[in-house]
């Protein structure tokens, strides 16, 4: 009978004084799951008499709502006395937990080596868009309109709806350009950056890498400067011990142009698989300022000439901790990013 039963679990109920959580938990898959005591009453409920339904709605309602509390103040004396084990067993005197700092990306690192030493010199540093136009980019450095750099090989056009389509800048170079338009020599500066070019991602090429171009306009400026500063620079970053060397080579926006070696940093210039056995790596293009530049930049040409030079951070990191493959500079592996210099920011 079903007046029984209730009555039964009801003492039962009251009887109930749990001596752990598990109890607890034996409580509720008992009595309040779905397969459980008190919906098992309620379905047999649903059978009886209307009479008998009449007398004990109320009485099941009762026992229902005797389950539930007992479930909740059970479990509430339980839940506050795993506290109070908890709080004991902390102890106050331990030392506190260090905290882990994250550490610079290379690339950062040595970007801010670069920019260390340039500023002693005088340099400023200077920033412009990742997003360039066609002039900033390649016509006011002199590049002629069938250059092959402006190829889709090598650029990523954006097409946009004028027409005058932009890209993202294949070099730093460009901020020159915008320094020189927006101002009067003297310029000193030099722009560090990200740059694009539509190349296939392996351990040698990536579709982005950085650059610091520097840039030295004033009246009287000549390739002397150019190779005291950079042999200056190279010595600071390198160490004393490191030779340079000097190589003709053609840049548009540059003349003459030259491309800088150093003795490898890795063989100390005796060949390694670094710089193919020939004891020389590149790590710069530079040269004087072509005239053409300063003019399309409103200089007058006559009066000022200035040397300007381009290097890959990329390739100069690479040098100073032996990274062969690129592609571990943007895959952001803390294993990787780890082992570098750990400071305070
Ligand atoms: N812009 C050149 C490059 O991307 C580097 C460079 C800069 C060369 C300035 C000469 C002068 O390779």
């Amino acid at each position: 009978m079903l007046q029984e039963k209730i009555q039964q679990y009801t003492e039962e109920i009251a009887r109930f004084t749990p001596q752990s959580s598990e109890d607890v938990e034996a409580f509720r898959l008992k009595f309040l799951v779905t397969k459980g005591v008190v919906r098992t009453l309620f379905d047999e409920f649903k059978s009886v008499s209307p009479d008998l339904k009449r007398e004990l709605g109320k009485t099941l309602n009762e026992f229902k709502q005797a389950a539930e509390n007992k479930y909740k103040t059970s479990q509430e004396q339980f839940a506050s006395a795993s506290q109070a084990s908890k709080r004991e067993a902390e102890d106050l005197t331990l030392p506190g937990e260090g905290f882990v700092f994250g550490s610079r990306h290379p690339l950062s690192l040595v970007r801010k080596e670069i920019v260390e030493i340039f500023k002693k010199l005088g340099f400023t540093v200077a920033e412009g868009p990742e997003i360039e136009d066609d002039w900033h980019n390649f016509t006011a450095l002199n590049f002629p309109p069938e250059h092959p750099a402006r190829d889709m090989q090598d650029t990523f056009f954006i097409k946009k709806q004028d027409g005058n389509d932009i890209a993202l800048r294949t070099h730093t170079s460009s901020v020159q350009v915008r320094m020189m338009e927006n101002g009067t020599p003297p310029f000193r500066a030099i722009m560090p950056g990200r740059v694009y070019r539509n190349e296939a991602i392996s351990a040698r090429a990536h579709c982005f890498f950085h650059q610091v171009e520097g840039l030295y306009v004033d009246e009287g400026v000549s390739f002397a400067d150019l190779k005291q500063t950079l042999y200056h620079f190279v010595q600071e970053l390198f160490g004393e011990d490191t030779n340079v060397r000097f190589r003709p080579s053609y840049f548009p926006f540059t003349e003459p142009s030259a491309e800088m070696d150093i003795s490898c940093t890795i063989c100390k210039g005796n060949g390694c698989a670094m710089c193919k056995g020939s004891g020389w790596v590149e790590i710069l293009g530079c040269g004087m300022v072509d005239p053409n530049v300063l003019e399309n930049c409103g200089i007058d040409s006559g009066k000022y000439s200035g040397f300007a030079f381009g290097m890959g951070i990329e390739r100069i990191t690479n040098l100073k901790y032996e990274i062969k493959d690129l592609r571990l500079f943007s895959e952001n592996d803390v294993r990787f990013l780890g082992q570098f210099e750990t400071e305070l920011i």
